[in-house]
């Protein structure tokens, strides 16, 4: 059933692809209405028009996430020429594998203005106007990244580490306004991220307890739960979908 969330704006990041085009059409049939910032206005522009088939509003906005200057114009004209957005859902992500020893610092300085940065960027911009109407929801797309140790995966583990980290400072300053934040960390979910990796995703499936990798709408439901009313006092949760992944040692 739609819920009436009419005038509800969402910002959301990395809806072009993957888990963050399933979000945005979730967020879509709960009739919310979407701000979709990107560096592929057209691949948007597509989804924005399967989102307006929902029943939803939708506006496509360029913006560069690697780009710091961008993300914080398009804050500015967001909040300019849309008002104060409902939600801001931080989903938009790169990978940086490498071993440690490896890593080339210009892409580690990349994922982490993608991944980290920009979140802070928009968090910072529409946190305070959040509160100021009243309360707003955000959600940062994290990863079991954050928890649990991979090897070759430590710069990108550490952006997530990041977000989780900073939700928990920003929860402190905005919960009195009515702003909740959590984190939504995803396992293994079928996606371009994942992609060429398949035997090892075969093998990795059998030491999930839930035996198959997750699928987008497994991530789209749960941000959907934390942006619905009856979330109001969830606040600060770091809500692994994950299939069962992280609270096993996976040795059966
Ligand atoms: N898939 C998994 O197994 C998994 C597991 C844990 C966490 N996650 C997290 O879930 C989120 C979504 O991942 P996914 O698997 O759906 O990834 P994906 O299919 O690779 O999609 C990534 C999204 O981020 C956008 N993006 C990347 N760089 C950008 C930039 N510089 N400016 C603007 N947008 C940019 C992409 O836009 P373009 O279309 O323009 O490239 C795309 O919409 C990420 O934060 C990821 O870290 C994924």
């Amino acid at each position: 059933m739609t819920m009436n969330n009419h005038s509800k704006w969402v910002v959301l990041t990395g809806a072009t692809r993957g888990i963050g085009r399933a979000i945005a059409g979730h967020l879509a049939q709960a009739g919310y209405d979407l701000i979709l910032p990107t560096r592929d206005p057209a691949t948007a522009e597509h989804v924005a028009l399967e989102l307006k088939m929902l029943g939803a509003r939708a506006v496509v906005y360029p913006c560069d996430l690697s780009i710091a200057q961008q993300v914080e114009d398009f804050a500015k004209t967001v909040l300019k020429e849309m008002g104060t957005p409902y939600g801001f859902v931080s989903c938009a992500g790169m990978t940086c594998d490498g071993l440690s020893f490896q890593l080339d610092i210009a892409k580690v300085q990349k994922t982490f203005q993608v991944n980290l940065f920009s979140t802070m960027q928009l968090t910072g911009q529409f946190a305070m106007p959040m509160g100021r109407a009243g309360g707003g929801r955000i959600v940062l797309i994290s990863s079991v990244s954050a928890w649990l140790g991979n090897r070759g995966n430590a710069a990108y583990a550490a952006t997530k580490g990041g977000l989780q980290a900073y939700m928990k400072s920003v929860l402190e300053e905005f919960s009195r306004r009515g702003v909740t934040i959590n984190a939504v960390l995803p396992g293994f979910i079928n996606t371009d991220m994942t992609q060429g990796r398949d035997e090892w995703i075969e093998r990795m499936s059998k030491r999930i307890p839930a035996q198959r990798v997750g699928t987008p709408d497994d991530v789209a439901n749960a941000v959907g739960f934390l942006l619905a009313p009856g979330a109001s006092y969830i606040n600060g949760a770091e809500l692994a979908v994950d299939g069962g992944m992280s609270a096993t040692l996976g040795l059966n």
